[in-house]
């Protein structure tokens, strides 16, 4: 069992990350998984990939996401776009994405856990997925270059971050100009207080760490981005929601003409 965080962005990185490798490792065992960590039958996170996004994916990859929605269709992928999943577990949505953006684009899977990177790097063998590449490390300190994606997609990830506002700002500094943001995630009602939200689950389980809202807006607009939306798509307990994302980072202005 999953202890509590010590309360620490290094505690709570290790409570989440120990919650799954230990979820992976039952997957892979006995192939199948449920929304953020917990056993189920046919998967709410399975339910939400129709027959288009499923073709040519082996079904086992499907059973095995722990996410609480579909970030490749909020991310609406064209081909030669070059895609980053922050938190890509098992790298189902990397290798729809990559199918997506064809041979002329790139999908980057980016996850802290090593058993999800090696399940995500041997599904892409397997698949024979080559526009694809796995890399470790943290959603708050993205290892790839300034304005180096057009579309950041990721499914049930940045609830479990100690650290939202750096998150945020890593997001906007990857994405080029005009760059989109298309995520799933677990978000509450304004009026559910923190203390509330840890009632409601633990870390791991989406709940504690879950941004309410007006949280998600007033974060993504104060690190830069337009057009943000956020849409509840299923309704939880405890005004508890998943939800779909959407923001944009703004074009590079005209340059005005130099008399
Ligand atoms: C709920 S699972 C979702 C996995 C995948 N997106 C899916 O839909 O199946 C959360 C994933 O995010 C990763 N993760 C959580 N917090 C992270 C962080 N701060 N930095 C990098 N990866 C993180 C975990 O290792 C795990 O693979």
């Amino acid at each position: 069992m999953t202890t509590a965080p010590d309360g620490t962005p290094e505690g709570i990185h290790e409570t989440v990350r120990a919650r799954y490798a230990a979820a992976i490792t039952e997957v892979t065992a006995d192939g199948g998984s449920g929304c953020c960590g917990r056993p189920a039958q046919e998967t709410f996170a399975a339910s939400k990939y129709s027959a288009e996004y499923r073709d040519g994916i082996d079904p086992r990859l499907v059973q095995a996401s722990f996410g609480c929605g579909n970030p490749v269709l909020v991310g609406d992928l064209k081909p030669g776009e070059r895609v980053l999943d922050l938190g890509s577990g098992g790298g189902l949505d990397v290798l729809i994405s990559a199918r997506r953006v064809g041979r002329a684009g790139r999908a980057y899977g980016l996850d802290m856990t090593d058993e999800m990177l090696e399940t995500a790097r041997a599904n892409a063998a397997e698949a024979e997925i080559t526009n694809v590449e796995f890399r470790k490390g943290h959603i708050e300190k993205i290892p790839l270059p300034n304005a180096s994606v057009d579309v950041v997609i990721s499914n049930c990830v940045i609830n479990l971050s100690p650290d939202k506002p750096a998150v945020f700002a890593e997001i906007m500094r990857v994405l080029a100009p005009g760059g989109r943001l298309g995520v799933t995630d677990i978000v509450c009602d304004d009026d559910v207080t923190a203390q509330q939200r840890t009632l409601h689950g633990d870390w791991a389980s989406c709940a504690a760490g879950a941004l309410a809202r007006g949280e998600y807006l007033a974060g993504l607009r104060s690190a830069g981005f337009v057009d943000v939306d956020v849409r509840y798509t299923d309704d939880f307990p405890h005004g508890m929601h998943a939800a779909i994302i959407r923001a944009t980072v703004p074009d590079v202005p005209d340059t005005p003409d130099v008399p």
